[in-house]
């Protein structure tokens, strides 16, 4: 019993310097030695024959299929890529005790659901327009007198040509335009479209790669219809849902919604393919990102000449016979959807499967067909003692050492 218990500590002892001894042998191992590979040449006529005529016919597969058949030099630039997008959303204003509704067909420009589109935010108004005469904005075309306003000339910032009167009242010239003028010098805010922050785009985009026959939509298979129907683009819980809210683009290109629907800016959605046509082609998924183009409305960029996004839109009509028309100054979030795609396709290089079958085929042959195999494989392999026998022999030696 007393013999037992002493003899225990010391052979865990020993087993403990036994591991120490392997781990620090495996940590010199580690950082002390470098391994190289081996080359062998082989002097036969057999093998070396094989594995010529496999290159040979690799280098003809290569050059007549891959690059004159094929084209397979330029596989990323081919993409064929169609968009469609349409909003979904109302929204409500109250101007001067004037209640209006406005649905898709009034904020959306063009309608046609393109890749690139306004959703108008803001706008100015000026309607019952008529062409007339009427005095010029304060401001523009000032004037003391008849003189300073030079009959039929045009001013390129100006609003109509003028008619050579000086109006006492305004003191600005009078011209022949579509009056009354528009006054777009005050900007409302807060933007009369905020509701368009809950608006939302439905983006459907199909890619083809017409040299590989494949046609991809970012309706993608886990996308039905049922998902469609009560999803909401999210990057982290849904990154597959087509359909986004209008205020989370703006937010994650970066922008702050309630200043970008004031005067207006560019969004960019950038739909990124980034295909591997080695795997299964139900792997090949969309990415989307989302950039702030333009209109940034931040201190740096309040020192530029033009922030925001406007344009002009009139709607003409007849009343008593006479033209006449409602002037819309919209500012809006222009939205550019970009399809990138990039496709990787099996591209012969040295390790890649095509090229490798040479080595393979050669290695096969000499390893184990020629009758001198036994040599070559000495001669391609080093074989060392495994880790087994190592160990074995250790334990061996342990207690003989421990005697002496
Ligand atoms: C025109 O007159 C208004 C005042 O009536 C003044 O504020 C403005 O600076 C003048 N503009 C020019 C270009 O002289
Ligand atoms: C403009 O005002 C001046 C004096 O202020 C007056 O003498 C003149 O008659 C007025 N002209 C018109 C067209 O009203
Ligand atoms: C958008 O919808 C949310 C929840 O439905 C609501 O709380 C918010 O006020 C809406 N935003 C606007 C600008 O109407
Ligand atoms: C606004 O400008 C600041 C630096 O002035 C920058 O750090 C920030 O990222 C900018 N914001 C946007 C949305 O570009
Ligand atoms: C956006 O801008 C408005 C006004 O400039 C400001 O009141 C609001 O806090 C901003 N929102 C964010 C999320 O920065
Ligand atoms: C985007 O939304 C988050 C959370 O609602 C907010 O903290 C962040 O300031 C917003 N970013 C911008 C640029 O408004």
């Amino acid at each position: 019993m007393y013999e037992s218990g002493v003899e225990r500590p010391s052979s865990l002892w020993v087993s403990q310097q036994k591991m120490k001894n392997q781990i620090t042998n495996a940590l010199s191992n580690f950082f002390f030695e470098y391994e190289t590979p081996r080359q062998v040449l082989v002097r036969n006529r057999r093998v070396g024959v094989v594995c010529r005529l496999i290159q040979l016919l690799v280098l003809a597969y290569i050059i007549g299929w891959v690059f004159i058949y094929e084209k397979g030099y330029q596989s990323t630039d081919t993409a064929v890529s169609s968009v469609f997008t349409k909003m979904k959303g109302v929204g409500y204003t109250k101007v001067d005790g004037r209640e209006s509704v406005w649905d898709v067909a009034d904020y959306v420009f063009p309608p046609q659901g393109d890749s690139s589109f306004v959703v108008m935010t803001n706008y100015i108004i000026t309607e019952g327009q008529m062409m007339k005469t009427c005095p010029e904005l304060p401001g523009k075309h000032n004037c003391s007198s008849h003189a300073d306003c030079e009959g039929g000339k045009l001013k390129r910032t100006g609003h109509g040509q003028m008619t050579g009167m000086c109006v006492n009242e305004t003191h600005t010239c009078e011209v022949l335009a579509w009056c009354p003028i528009e006054d777009d010098r005050k900007i409302p805010d807060p933007p009369l479209l905020m509701s368009a922050e809950n608006y939302t785009l439905f983006i459907k985009n199909s890619i083809t790669f017409p040299l590989f026959g494949v046609t991809r939509s970012n309706l993608v298979e886990s996308v039905d219809a049922k998902y469609i129907s009560q999803c909401l683009y999210d990057p982290k819980d849904s990154p597959l849902c087509p359909i986004f809210r209008l205020g989370d683009i703006v937010n994650l290109s970066g922008f702050n919604f309630s200043t970008i629907a004031r005067e207006g800016g560019a969004i960019g959605i950038v739909v990124d393919w980034t295909c591997n046509l080695d795997l299964d082609v139900k792997k090949c998924k969309p990415k989307y990102n989302f950039h702030g183009l333009y209109g940034n409305p931040n201190e740096t960029d309040k020192a530029r000449a033009s922030v925001g996004y406007n344009f002009r839109y009139a709607k003409h009509y007849m009343e008593d016979s006479k033209e006449k028309r409602t002037l819309l100054k919209v500012f809006g979030i222009r939205i550019d959807i970009i399809v990138q795609s990039l496709v990787i396709i099996p591209k012969c290089t040295t390790d890649s499967s095509v090229c490798g079958i040479a080595t393979v085929v050669c290695d096969l042959v000499l390893l184990y067909l020629l009758p001198k195999r036994e040599f070559y494989k000495n001669m391609k392999f080093k074989y060392t003692e495994t880790h087994e026998e190592s160990f074995i022999l250790n334990t061996r030696c342990f207690p003989q050492q421990e005697l002496n």
